[in-house]
This record gives structure tokens, sequence and C-alpha cells, in this order.
């Protein structure tokens, strides 16, 4: 197991050095020297396209949370309504899903069995089904119509990091072939996506470079009782995936929240020296996350704060320590905002001494309902 290890402490670190590569490694088989898509898992033409009325994604856990930053990408670049749902909790609803619908189904093991029973249910009314998984072969895979494999190699950890991130690189580029197919953005707008894509790798390198300072924070922070995650917009989503990780290894209670929600109830909570992570990548709500951070400091929150490299002296002032990541564009913040977290998560879990590649109670795959 050391062997396998690579000289990493834990598969999860490894994993999570394993990034950069894992994006790169989705990504290239994709996209051409010019910032071409070429998605050969998705041969759609624009009739067939325009034939869908709408997308759903359904997935568990992080997968999930890969799936809600899915949907603001292809709102946003191929302006379809697309709707997100908890796999476990979609067959019970009656869903509005039928042959007009493409449906998404997030997995990274592919043998989830929600997710699974929630495929069959979309496909039984007609659904177009593709799936995102990092196994090949796998249970999810073989039932699916259209396979999207995200390259990130086999992840050991209960924890998922590297299978996170390419699920989001994957729904990123869908997003983005859908716009040029649908004619919502053009080829030379779509390039300038790809281009920036692929400066990820060595942008989530720059982060995991950083880990001595997230290690010492979270030296100084393990003890915490309950931990707070806010963000506004996608970062809301990113707070969500921090929050996931951090209470399945360190078994610290954590909770993410839409920051605007703070004073609709959860704020009663804080108390001198409570951790608050809040993220602000967001340049169109920037304003109001600082506010929010001004808000928890003065109700006595520690507040630690992940931001883009250009704001950082700026949102120092609101914050109690400040954690950056490379500048790129807005939509693709997620795919840099969660590598700060992911460490925190792991160190802090290290640092209370618990098994942090076999949380107590937590399987690898979840095969039964
Ligand atoms: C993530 O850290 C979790 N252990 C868990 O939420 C996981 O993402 C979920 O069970 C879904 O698994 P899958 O991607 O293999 O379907």
């Amino acid at each position: 197991e050391a062997a396998e290890k690579g000289g990493y402490q834990h598969f999860m670190l490894k994993e999570m050095h394993e990034q950069p590569k894992a994006v790169k490694d989705t990504l290239s088989p994709r996209v051409d020297d010019e910032n071409r898509i070429l998605l050969d898992e998705l041969r759609l033409t624009g009739e067939e396209l325009n034939h869908f009325n709408k997308i759903t994604i359904v997935a568990c856990g992080t997968a999930m949370h890969a799936g809600l930053v899915g949907k603001h990408a292809i709102e946003t670049f191929a302006r379809i309504p697309v709707e997100v749902e908890i796999a476990s909790e979609f067959r019970y609803r009656d869903p509005f899903v039928d042959e007009r619908t493409l449906l998404i189904a997030v997995s990274q093991s592919g043998e989830t069995a929600d997710t699974l029973a929630a495929l069959r249910e979309a496909k039984a009314r007609g659904a177009h089904v593709l799936t995102i998984t990092n196994v090949v072969g796998s249970r999810i895979s073989r039932e699916a119509h259209d396979v999207f494999y995200t390259w990130a190699g086999p992840e050991i950890a209960v924890a998922s990091t590297k299978a996170y991130i390419t699920q989001v690189v994957a729904l990123y580029l869908i997003g983005l072939y859908l716009a040029e197919l649908k004619g919502t953005m053009t080829r030379q707008q779509v390039a300038e996506k790809v281009a920036e894509l692929k400066t990820l790798p060595e942008k989530i390198q720059q982060i995991l470079d950083q880990q001595k300072t997230i290690q010492e924070l979270a030296n100084k922070q393990f003890n915490q009782q309950s931990v707070f995650f806010i963000g506004r917009g996608i970062d809301d989503h990113t707070a969500k995936e921090g929050s996931l990780k951090l209470k399945e290894i360190s078994y610290i209670h954590s909770e993410a929240i839409a920051a605007g929600e703070l004073k609709h109830g959860t704020i009663a909570l804080l108390e001198e020296g409570t951790l608050v992570v809040a993220l602000a990548t967001q340049e169109q709500l920037y304003d109001k996350m600082l506010s929010n951070m001004k808000e928890v400091k003065a109700r006595g929150a520690y507040v630690v704060a992940v931001t883009e490299e250009p704001r950082a002296a700026e949102v120092a002032l609101s914050a109690d320590v400040v954690l950056t990541i490379p500048d790129t564009h807005n939509e693709f913040t997620p795919a840099l905002a969660v590598v700060p977290l992911q460490l925190f998560a792991y160190y802090t879990a290290v640092a209370r001494g618990a098994d942090v590649d076999k949380p107590k109670n937590l399987a690898k795959s979840v095969t039964v309902e």
C-alpha cells in the first residue's frame, strides 16, 4: 500500500496532487491546438439538440456538487435550462422527464445505486442519457446511451477530489460544445474559453504549492466544533463541496449556506471564534460578499476568505486570513477554489488524528439505495 501511495502519507493527498494531470488528461483528447472542442461522446446535430427542451443532472454527494457547477456553466454558455436533482430523490416525485430531456448522470464510480436507479427511470421515460463517469465498464457506463469518461485515474480515498475536478471540467466542455452547436457562442468565444481551460492544470498546481500555509491554518483551527462555509452564486456550490469534504473526513460539524441566507437564521449560531470560510470569487457579487464577511466578523467569527490574487489586499480588510487562487474566468473559479478547501479538510483531519482515507461509516461507492 505504501508503494501505491507513491510517497504520500495518504491516498487523498496523492490524489489532490494528481489533479493537474487529471484535468490535463480529461481535456487533451477533447480539444485541439486551435482550441476546438471534439466531443466524440456526444455526437448531436443542431436539430437533435433543439429537440431537447431541458437538461436534468442527477448525482449524489460530491458528484451532485459538480452537477450544480455544471448547471451554471451550461445555462450561462448554452442558455438551456438545467435542473440538478439528488439521485436518491429523483424517482419519488414523478419527475418531469420525457423524450425531450437530456439526462446527465454524474458518478465517479459508475456504481452508485441511486444514480443508476435515476438513470433507469429517466430512460424508461424516454430521456436520452449521457453519463460522466471515471470507471470504464462500470454499470452506469454500460446502461447510458453516451459516456463521457473523466480520465482522473483510480480514486482510492473515500473523499473525492480529483474526480470532482474532472467532472467539473467535463461539464464545462459539454456546456461549451452545446453553446457552439446552438449558436449562443461563436467559435471564437468558445476557443477563448478553451484556451483558459487549458491553463487550469498550471493554476491548480500553484494552489497545491501553497499547501504549507493551509496546513498551518488547519493546525490552528482543528479544534472547531462547527464550521460554516458561505458564498454567493457558484461560490455557494464550492462552499457546499468544501463543507462536505471537511465533515466527512474530520468529523467536524459543518454547514454551507448561501451568504444572503445568513441573516435569515444561521447567523444566530455564530460565537466568538467560530470559523467561517467565505468564498469571494464572483465579480458581480463581490461587494455583497464583502459585506457578509463584515457581518459575520462583527459577530466574532474568525473569517478565512478564498479569493483571486488581484483582490487579496482588499479582501484582507474584511477577513482574518486570505487564501488566494490564480485569476480565471468567473465560470471556472469552482475548479480552483475547491483546492484550498480540500487541502484544509485534509490537514484538519490529519491534525485530529482521523483515518483520512477511510472515514468511519462511509464507503467509497454506495451500492445500496
Ligand atoms: C465524496 O467525497 C463522497 N465520498 C461522496 O459524496 C460521493 O461523491 C458520492 O457517494 C457519489 O459517488 P459516485 O460519484 O461514485 O457516484
